[in-house]
Parts: structure tokens; C-alpha cells; sequence
């Protein structure tokens, strides 16, 4: 199990999904880099031992906004139960990327405590059924509470009007799980990849359809922060009055 640190304003976001290649990576170094940024500088934690989030950390520019790093090898999780991550006090969001290949066992231990959960999905008939397998686990196993709108999938390298991607359409509706954004096959996420970069750090005239399609993902992200920052807050003054009317007080 992955524990972050009990601080009330740090965000955790899991990317995840065990089939291999659909976007996990693609998705978190994204993120990071939109939160960097933003600022204050993200923590990317990378889990997966093939070190594709760290290796592009490496080649992130030095003069590119901030971004912490984690790595499977340097947080030695292999056969312990728990492990704290200790992040730099500025950070307010970790974003967790995963290996491909996951156990029903281990969904549990890496969402725990996530307050957000993203599954790049490919609209291609192998890979909906895998999601299909996989969010059941999810819900049943990992007891994510829908309710909670902590769970989201990303549609990724996706031709809209395909058989395929009516087929992720129609099997995200039956299990009530929102669908946040639809990014399509694009070089822009293969040359950021290259460079270190995300999509939101390359000039509009080239990824301006990707950054658009980008950032409903950003968008839904500060929901799920600002929902949980409230869930955690003390009840302010109206909230209290509410549950017992000050009008209704007995003398
Ligand atoms: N929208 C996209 N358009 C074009 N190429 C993409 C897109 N998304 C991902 N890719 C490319 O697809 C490949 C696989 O993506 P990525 O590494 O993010 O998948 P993954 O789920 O992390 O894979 P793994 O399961 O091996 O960790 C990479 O080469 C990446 O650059
Ligand atoms: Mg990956």
C-alpha cells in the first residue's frame, strides 16, 4: 500500500489501467506537467520498474517549471504491506503512474486514499473488454464508490464515428462512469514524450486541437480537488445552523 502523506490539501491521482500501452504514461506526465505549470510543482510517482515517467523526467528540460520524482526502485515496494511517500512540503498534487498488469489484489493498495482515479481507455474491442473486466474489479475489489466522482475514464488515440468507440460509449454509459475527454492519435503526445515535455508546453499553433481536448481532464481534476478539499473542511457556520436553526433554538 502507498500512503501519502496526511495532509488535508494534497490531491492523489492514479492513472491506471492493466493493459499495457493504452495511455497511462502519456496521461500522467501530462498532468504533471499541466500542474507544473500551474505551480505549486507536482510529484510524479513513478511505480511501474520500466521507469518510462522517470526516464522522461530526465529529459525534462532544466529550464521547464518543476516537477518532483518518485520511482519504483527508489521507493523498494516489493513485498512490503506499506510504504510512506515522503513528498516535498510545496506539493499539493501526486500523480501516480502504473505498471500495466496489475492484480485484482493490488488495485486496493494503490488507490487507497486516492482522491482521483483516471483510465485511459483505446476504443478497440480487445482493450474495452479489458476495461470492462478491470472497472468491475475496481468497483467490487478496490470498493470504489461511484458516488464518490472520484473515478473517470479518458478516452485515448481515439477516431470518433467507429464501431469501437461506440462500443466504449455504450459500455461507459452502463456502468455510469463519466467519460471526461476523447484525445485522438496525435505526434504531439509521441514528440512531448520525447522531449520531457507535456502537450500544454508546445506552442498552440502546433498542439492547440490536443491542449483543447486536453484540458476537460484539468478541468475535472480541480473538481474532484475542490470536492474533497470541502469534504474535509470543518462545517462553517451555515452548515451547523442548518442542521439545528438557530430560530428553532429552545430558551
Ligand atoms: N493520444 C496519443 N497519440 C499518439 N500516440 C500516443 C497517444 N497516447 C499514447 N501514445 C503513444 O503510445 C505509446 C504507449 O503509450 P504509454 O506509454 O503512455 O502507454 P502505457 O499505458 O503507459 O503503457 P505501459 O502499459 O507499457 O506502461 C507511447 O509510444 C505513446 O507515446
Ligand atoms: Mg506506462
Amino acid at each position: 500500500m502507498l500512503i501519502a502523506p496526511a495532509r488535508g490539501n494534497l490531491h492523489k491521482i492514479v492513472v491506471l489501467n492493466p493493459k499495457g500501452g493504452c495511455g497511462k504514461t502519456t496521461l500522467a506526465t501530462n498532468i504533471a506537467a499541466s500542474y507544473a505549470m500551474r505551480g505549486p510543482a507536482p510529484t510524479l510517482v513513478d511505480l511501474d520498474p520500466q521507469g518510462f515517467s522517470t526516464r522522461w523526467l530526465h529529459r525534462r528540460p532544466s529550464d521547464r517549471p518543476q516537477i518532483f520524482g518518485r520511482s519504483a526502485y527508489q521507493l523498494k515496494m516489493q513485498g512490503r504491506s506499506a510504504v510512506h511517500l515522503e513528498t516535498h512540503p510545496e506539493t499539493e498534487t501526486l500523480v501516480i503512474d502504473l505498471p500495466a498488469a496489475l492484480s485484482p489484489d493490488e488495485l486496493q493498495d494503490v488507490t487507497y486514499d486516492a482522491g482521483s482515479i483516471l483510465i485511459p481507455v483505446m476504443p478497440s474491442v480487445i482493450d474495452v473488454d479489458c476495461a470492462s473486466h478491470f472497472i468491475a474489479d475496481l468497483l467490487l475489489v478496490a470498493q470504489i464508490d461511484r458516488r464518490n466522482q472520484q473515478l473517470a475514464v479518458v478516452a485515448n488515440r481515439t477516431r470518433q464515428n467507429t464501431r469501437s468507440y461506440r462500443m466504449l460509449l455504450r459500455f461507459l454509459a452502463s456502468l455510469q462512469i463519466p467519460l471526461i475527454a476523447v484525445l485522438r492519435d496525435s505526434q504531439c503526445f509521441v514528440h512531448a514524450a520525447a522531449r520531457g515535455i507535456g502537450i500544454c508546453e508546445m506552442p498552440s499553433y502546433i498542439a492547440g486541437k490536443d491542449i483543447e481536448q486536453f484540458r476537460p481532464v484539468i478541468d475535472w481534476l480541480a473538481g474532484c480537488r475542490v470536492r474533497r478539499l470541502q469534504a474535509t473542511m470543518p462545517p462553517t457556520f451555515e452548515h451547523r445552523s442548518s442542521v439545528n436553526p438557530p430560530h428553532l433554538a429552545k430558551h
